[in-house]
C-alpha cells in the first residue's frame, strides 16, 4: 500500500511542478522558416534541407520551456519523418521512413510544424509553430539500362542507293530523370558493316550496296542513356537489299529439258515481264529456236530422199543426182561425204570436187515443167570478185562451152540458167533467173526447190516461195549434134582444146539433189519434204487472249507475239512451247533467243528489255531394252537331257 502511494505522489509532484513552470515560462510559440526545399537521393534516407531544419523558441532556455520537442508532418502519405536532434538548439532532421523510389514519385510536398516542449515530454501544453511547406525533390540514380522498344527491327533498301535513314530504332529507359532516362547515343556493335547510326537511332548506309554481293545484313545495335549506361541487350536489325528494278523477263530458266515423246512442252511456264511500272503501250516479243546445228538445220526424219519423196506423196520420176556411192551409182564415189549414214548423206564440196552424172540418167528434154531440189549449205563465200559456184550444170561435152541449164551461186545470189534449144522460131526468151537471198550466204542449211513452168520459174526456200528479182533474156541455143554433160559441183568445160576440165567449183555442202522432168512439185509436197519435226508451238492456242497477235515463220522456228496488254503477253509467253514429233529425236541443245521491244505512250525514252538466251535440251530417248530374268542354275537329271537329245535325234 505504502509502495503504491509513493509513486503516485511522486508523479503528482512532478506534474504539479511542471504545470507551474510551464504556466510561468512557455509564453511563445516556436518558430520555423515558412518553406523548405529538400533533396533526397532515391534509395537513401537523408533529406538535405535548405535552409536546415531548425526551430527557435524565445522562451527562456530552461528545461522544456525553450526546448523543441517534436516536428510533425501533415500528410499521411508522405513517407518522411522529422526528428529532433538537439532539443536545446532546435535542430532537426528530415528523413525517409522507407526507401524512396524516384520512378514512383519524383517530388513530395507536405506541411511541417515544430512543437516546443511546453510543460514536458508528454505533449501537454506544447505550443506549435506556424505551418511550413516542405518541398522535396527525389534525385535519380541510374538504376535502369536502356531497353529497345522492339525485340527486332527490319528494313529493306534498294541496291545502289544511299539513304539518309533506312529505319529508326528506339530505346527507352525507366529512370525518372532526363539524365538517366534519355537515350543519348546509339551504336552499331557489329564490326565492319556498311551502316552507321546517329544519336536519334537513324540507321543509314555508308556505301552503295549491291544485291549480287549480299542480299541480307544483320547488325546488332546498342543504346546508351545520358548517364552512359548501356543497354543490357543489343537489338538485332535485319536489312534486306532489294535489287534495283530492272526491266526484263523474270521467272524463266536458262534450260528446259525435253523428253522425247512428250509432245508439246511449255518452255517458260512462269515467265513474266517486269516493266518497273514503265507506262508501256505495247510489247512485241520474238522467240527464236536455233536448230542450225542439228542435221540439216533442224531435226528431221532421217529417211533417204527417195523414201521421203514417197512418204510426202511426191510424183515419181525424180532422179537422185547425189546418191550414196555403190556399184551401180559410182559417180559420187570420188566426192567427200560428211555423214556415214547413207540415209542422211551430206556431200561436201571444198572447191576441188565435182562429179559427172552418167549420160542418160536424166532425160535431155526436161520439158517445160520440171523441178530441181536440193539441200544446200553454202560457204565459205570466197568474196565479191568470186567466180560462179556451180551446183548443177548441163553443158557441152565436147567442142564448145555452152551451158544448157545450170544452177549456181554468185555473190550470194542464186541463179538458174535455162537456155532453150532453138526449136521453132528464133526469139529472145527468159534465160537467167536471179534471186538475192540472205539464206544463200548464211552458212546454214536450207532446202531449195526450183519449179520451172516455163517461162515462170519459182524458187522455194524452206517452203517459202520467192520470185526472181531479175530475169534476163537470151537467144535459144542453136541445135547441134554435140553431146551434153550433166555435172554436180562444177561445170564441164568441153570446149577446152587440150584438156577438157571442170570449172566454177562449188563450195559448201549439198544433200538430196534431185531433178524431176515433166512435172513440178506442189507446195504441199515441198513443205513435206523439208518438214521439220521440231519447232515452236503455242500450247492451247485458243486460250490466247484476243489482244495477242502472233505469227510463226513456216519452219516454226520463229514466233512473234504482239499485244497491248501486259497480262495477256505474259500469259501468251508462258504458253510458248517446244515440240519434237520424232520418236527418236536428235538429242542435244537447241538455243532459244528472245528479243523484246516495248512501245510507250509517246515517250521518247521507253524501257529496253534485255534479250534472253536460253536453251532446250532434248534428252536422249530411252533405249529399247529387253530384260530376261530367271534362276541362275537349272538342275535337271541327266536322263531327261538325254531324252531331249534323243528326241531331237529322232
Ligand atoms: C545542443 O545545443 C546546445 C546549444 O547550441 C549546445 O550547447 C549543446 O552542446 C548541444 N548538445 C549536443 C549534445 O550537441
Ligand atoms: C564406175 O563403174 C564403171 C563400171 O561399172 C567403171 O567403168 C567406172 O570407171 C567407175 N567409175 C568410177 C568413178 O569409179
Ligand atoms: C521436148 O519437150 C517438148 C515440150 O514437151 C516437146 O514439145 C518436144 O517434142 C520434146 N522434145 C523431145 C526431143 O522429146
Amino acid at each position: 500500500m505504502k509502495r503504491l502511494i509513493l509513486p503516485l505522489a511522486l508523479i503528482l509532484l512532478v506534474f504539479g511542478q511542471c504545470g507551474i513552470l510551464a504556466g510561468k515560462v512557455n509564453k511563445h510559440k516556436p518558430w520555423i522558416e515558412t518553406s523548405y526545399h529538400g533533396v533526397i537521393t532515391e534509395n537513401m534516407d537523408t533529406v538535405l534541407l535548405d535552409p536546415p531544419l531548425v526551430a527557435l523558441d524565445k522562451d527562456a532556455p530552461v528545461p522544456y520551456a525553450g526546448e523543441i520537442c517534436a516536428f510533425k508532418i501533415h500528410g499521411q502519405e508522405a513517407p518522411f519523418e522529422a526528428v529532433v536532434l538537439n532539443r536545446t538548439s532546435g535542430e532537426g532532421v528530415l528523413r525517409a521512413r522507407s526507401p524512396i523510389d524516384c520512378e514512383l514519385q519524383k517530388e513530395y510536398t507536405f506541411i511541417i510544424q515544430a512543437y516546443d516542449c511546453g510543460a514536458g515530454d508528454t505533449g501537454a501544453g506544447w505550443k506549435k509553430s506556424h505551418k511550413a511547406v516542405v518541398h522535396i525533390q527525389v534525385d535519380d540514380v541510374n538504376e535502369f539500362a536502356p531497353v529497345f522498344r522492339e525485340p527486332v527491327y527490319q528494313a529493306t533498301l534498294t541496291e545502289g542507293k544511299i539513304y539518309d535513314s533506312i529505319l529508326q530504332v528506339e530505346a527507352w529507359d525507366q529512370d525518372c530523370s532526363p539524365q538517366y532516362s534519355q537515350i543519348c547515343n546509339y551504336d552499331i556493335v557489329t564490326p565492319h558493316t556498311p551502316f552507321a547510326i546517329d544519336r536519334n537511332g537513324n540507321i543509314r548506309n555508308t556505301e552503295r550496296l549491291s544485291y549480287d554481293n549480299q542480299q541480307h545484313y544483320k547488325i546488332m545495335v546498342t543504346a546508351f542513356d545520358c548517364g552512359q549506361k548501356r543497354a543490357t541487350e543489343s537489338v538485332a536489325v535485319h536489312i534486306e537489299v532489294k535489287p534495283v528494278c530492272k526491266p526484263g523477263w523474270q521467272g524463266w530458266n536458262k534450260r528446259a529439258d525435253y523428253e522425247p515423246g512428250t509432245g508439246s512442252k511449255q518452255l517458260f511456264p512462269k515467265m513474266h515481264l517486269e516493266t518497273c511500272d514503265g507506262p508501256l503501250s505495247s510489247v512485241r516479243a520474238m522467240v527464236e529456236l536455233q536448230t542450225s546445228h542439228i542435221g540439216k538445220g533442224c531435226d528431221r526424219e532421217t529417211y533417204s530422199e527417195k523414201s521421203l519423196q514417197r512418204l510426202c506423196g511426191a510424183a515419181s520420176g525424180s532422179t537422185d543426182l547425189l546418191p550414196a556411192p555403190s556399184a551401180s551409182t559410182n559417180w559420187t564415189a570420188s566426192l567427200l561425204t560428211d555423214s556415214g549414214r547413207d540415209s542422211d548423206l551430206i556431200f561436201r564440196f571444198d572447191g576441188r570436187q565435182a562429179a559427172n552424172v552418167p549420160d542418160r540418167l536424166v532425160p535431155h528434154n526436161l520439158t517445160d515443167q520440171f523441178t530441181i531440189a536440193t539441200w544446200m549449205k553454202h560457204g565459205p563465200s570466197p568474196g565479191l570478185r568470186a567466180e560462179k559456184e556451180t551446183l548443177l550444170c548441163n553443158s557441152d561435152k565436147t567442142e564448145m562451152n555452152r551451158h544448157h541449164y545450170s544452177l549456181y551461186v554468185h555473190n550470194c545470189r542464186l541463179v538458174f540458167l535455162l537456155r532453150r534449144d532453138f526449136t521453132q522460131i528464133d526469139t529472145f526468151r527468159p534465160a537467167e533467173f536471179h534471186w538475192k537471198l540472205e539464206q544463200i550466204c548464211d552458212k546454214e542449211w536450207h532446202y531449195y526447190v526450183i519449179n520451172v513452168e516455163f517461162p515462170a520459174v519459182t524458187l522455194f526456200v524452206d517452203g517459202v516461195t520467192y520470185e526472181p528479182y531479175l530475169v534476163t533474156d537470151d537467144w535459144p541455143i542453136h541445135p547441134s549434134q554435140i553431146d551434153v554433160q550433166l555435172t554436180v559441183g562444177a561445170c564441164w568445160q568441153g570446149g577446152e582444146v587440150t584438156t577438157p576440165r571442170f570449172t566454177q567449183y562449188f563450195r559448201g555442202s549439198l544433200s538430196g539433189l534431185t531433178i524431176r522432168p515433166g512435172k513440178i512439185e506442189t507446195q504441199k509436197v515441198i513443205s513435206c519434204l523439208q518438214a521439220c519435226k521440231e519447232g515452236l508451238d503455242i500450247n492451247s492456242l485458243e486460250s490466247l487472249g484476243k489482244g495477242i497477235k502472233f505469227h510463226f515463220n513456216p519452219a516454226q522456228s520463229v514466233l512473234v507475239m504482239e499485244g497491248d496488254d501486259l497480262d495477256s503477253i505474259n500469259t501468251a509467253m508462258t504458253k510458248v512451247s517446244y515440240i519434237n514429233s520424232r520418236q527418236f529425236p536428235t538429242p542435244g541443245l537447241r538455243r532459244l533467243h528472245i528479243s523484246t521491244t516495248v512501245q510507250c505512250f509517246g515517250e521518247d525514252t521507253c524501257i529496253s528489255i534485255p534479250d534472253i538466251k536460253a536453251a532446250v535440251m532434248v534428252l536422249p530417248p530411252s533405249e529399247p531394252r529387253i530384260t530376261i530374268a530367271g534362276v541362275e542354275r537349272l538342275v535337271r537329271p541327266a536322263a531327261r537331257l538325254q531324252l531331249c537329245h534323243w528326241r531331237h535325234a529322232l
